[in-house]
């Protein structure tokens, strides 16, 4: 969500601030700028890809310094006046900001009231204003940068040049990601350290609070009250994010096909030597800590319901919360409660406010991450790496996946119960049987239901889980609007939307709850529904829809999510839609 690359003293620092945007755009983005400066402040800009920013981008470009962003609309709709880079009223500042300003309307009105006027709606526009305002009245850019910090409030990571001293880009941070590439005889900035890995292998990760400068010789950094401070230097070599598809059509398809090698190469890692090999500290404070609560977004949310039953199951009292809403309540049972936060990215702003949290709280904290380097991955106590390989498509799939497995490795490594192995094998089978013979089944559905506008999954239990993430999969690419329902809850509000033909979904894969799910199928299809049963094997009927081997039920989210990931990639693609970018969506959701 909002993409940042910058360079100083790079000799061609189109190549390079052109293909970070392009590796940025795993973020989301609807709209992409670059500014640099020869004789004057040049901007180009407009809505629209990487590549059409390109197209209109001058070949041939001689300057020292050039900033470049991608935008997803927040304040303002995706224009080209909206989009980065902005340029502040006497064209003295440009720049680049990812992040919210929470107050940016008081602070507009201040600037209105000294005679500014806007081109566009933004709020990152009012900061580029603020900066030029205190600069022409003091003259001192560090001063004006410390100002101007106290007065923004909200969450930013920000580039800016002056015009008058073009061989130095200026950068601050606040819940935002920003990071500093260290080159010889250039330094570079980017939104995280994809965008650099051809130029370096040596990062400055910015904190909260933090800015400084670079020029194409030093780094300088300041805390947050405006000491200079020695920051550790990063020696990372990163995996190039892979924009190979490998033969596949789209990310999303590549990516639910490599859901056996992500939960192979997960048991791989974290189960060697018939042990666990979780670190040992962690493991102690989970069995220690008296409740155990799960905080994610989104897919990774839904990972977390699944997690809570696996930790109960081994004794734990446990909790759920979606990370905006705990953020703004942040209850806890117990004395020492231990938090999981999962994020596929890291990055995601609403857990960021989650950590702060738990950190002013002192209560000890994993995160289980796909993203090495990721600000969670950083910051909490502990941190478990889901090894999934890079995950472009918007929509999280081997990620989810991935939780889930991992989750349950850590929750049976409590008990040393080691027949959680052999289950994710098992289930490893069922997923690859999935992919060799069910997709044709899985297209005749789809395409059934490209044309619907309502859909309905039903579930109990762990199918309930199952059933949200599947939910949330149709309606992020395909736009039918779906709704997940627990089984036992149809007859208290929902069935009063049951009409012919609306078709509803059922997973049955759970002995204990597979009877009353056949209740359920009985009651909507007297009401004129269209029926689709996902069921194994042991609990099939005849008549369902699809039938898989039998397995642990407890692990659907990960032996027969990749059905649910198909259907909305099929009906994605039945219905003509960008599967891999859907609209309104970005990968990782860097504001709140
Ligand atoms: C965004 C993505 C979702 C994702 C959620 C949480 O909304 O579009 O697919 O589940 O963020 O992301 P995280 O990186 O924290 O797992």
């Amino acid at each position: 969500m909002c993409g940042i690359v910058g360079s100083v003293g790079l000799k061609d620092p189109k190549e390079y601030v052109t293909k970070g945007l392009k590796m940025l755009d795993y973020r989301g983005y609807d709209s992409a700028g670059i500014a640099y400066f020869n004789d004057e402040i040049k901007i180009f800009k407009d809505v629209g890809s990487v590549e059409h920013l390109m197209s209109i981008v001058p070949s041939n470009i001689n300057t020292n310094i050039m900033i470049g962003h991608t935008r997803w609309a927040t304040h303002g709709a995706p224009t080209k006046l909206n989009t980065h880079p902005h340029i502040s009223y006497n064209k003295h500042i440009c720049l680049v900001h990812n992040g919210v300003i929470d107050n940016y309307k008081e602070l507009k009105k201040f600037l209105i009231e000294q005679n500014y006027s806007f081109y566009g709606e933004t709020d990152s526009e009012v900061v580029a204003n603020l900066i030029e305002y205190y600069y022409l009245l003091n003259r001192d850019i560090k001063e004006t940068i410390k100002t101007v910090k106290l007065l923004i409030k909200g969450s930013y990571a920000i580039t800016f040049f002056i015009d008058s001293d073009v061989d130095t880009l200026y950068i601050l941070k606040k819940a935002s990601p920003l990071v500093v590439g260290k080159g010889k005889g250039f330094n570079l900035v980017a939104s995280d350290a994809s965008p650099m890995i051809n130029y370096t292998n040596e990062f400055i990760e910015l904190e909260d609070g933090e800015f400084g400068y670079l020029n194409k010789n030093e780094i300088v950094i300041f805390n947050k009250d405006g000491e200079p401070i020695k920051k550790e230097t990063i020696h990372k070599d990163i995996e190039l994010i892979s924009h190979d598809l490998k033969g596949y059509p789209h990310y999303m398809l590549k990516e639910i096909e490599e859901i056996p090698q992500t939960v192979n190469r997960l048991i791989n890692t974290y189960f060697q030597d018939d042990q666990y090999q979780f670190d040992e500290e962690l493991i102690k404070d989970l069995k220690e800590s008296d409740h155990i609560l799960f905080i994610g977004c989104g897919t990774s949310y839904h990972a977390g319901l699944v997690g809570g039953r696996y930790f109960e199951k081994y004794d734990k009292s446990t909790s759920r919360f979606i990370a905006s809403e705990w953020a703004f309540h942040p209850t806890y049972p117990g004395n020492k409660p231990f938090i999981i936060m999962i994020s596929q990215s890291g990055e995601t702003a609403d857990l960021i406010h989650c950590l702060r949290i738990i950190k002013e709280h002192n209560l000890k904290n994993l995160v289980i991450t796909n993203t090495g380097g990721s600000t969670l991955d950083r910051n909490c106590d502990y941190s478990l790496l889901l090894h999934s390989g890079v995950e472009v498509s918007v929509a999280s799939t081997k990620a989810y996946a991935a939780q889930v497995a991992l989750l349950a490795m850590l929750s049976a490594s409590l008990a040393n119960d080691k027949s959680v192995i052999n289950d994710l094998r098992q289930a490893i089978n069922v997923i690859n049987d999935i992919q060799d013979s069910y997709k044709p089944k899985i297209m005749k559905v789809a395409n059934e239901l490209m044309s619907k506008k309502n859909i309905f999954y039903l579930g109990r239990s762990f199918d309930y889980f199952l059933s949200l993430e599947a939910s949330l999969k149709l309606k992020e690419i395909s736009y039918i609007h779906s709704e997940a329902i627990p089984g036992g809850e149809l007859k208290h509000g929902p069935i009063a939307l049951v009409e012919q033909d609306l078709p509803v979904i059922v997973f049955i894969t759970d002995p204990d709850t597979a009877p009353s799910m056949r209740g359920n199928i009985e009651e909507v299809k007297s009401r004129g529904a269209k029926v689709y049963v996902v069921s194994t094997k042991s609990l099939s009927a005849p008549e369902d829809t699809i039938v898989v081997k039998d397995y642990a039920y407890y692990l659907s989210s990960v032996a027969i999510s990749s059905i649910a990931f198909y259907l909305a990639y099929y009906v994605s693609l039945a219905k003509g839609l960008n599967v891999d970018k859907p609209r309104n969506l970005a990968k990782s959701v860097t504001v709140e």
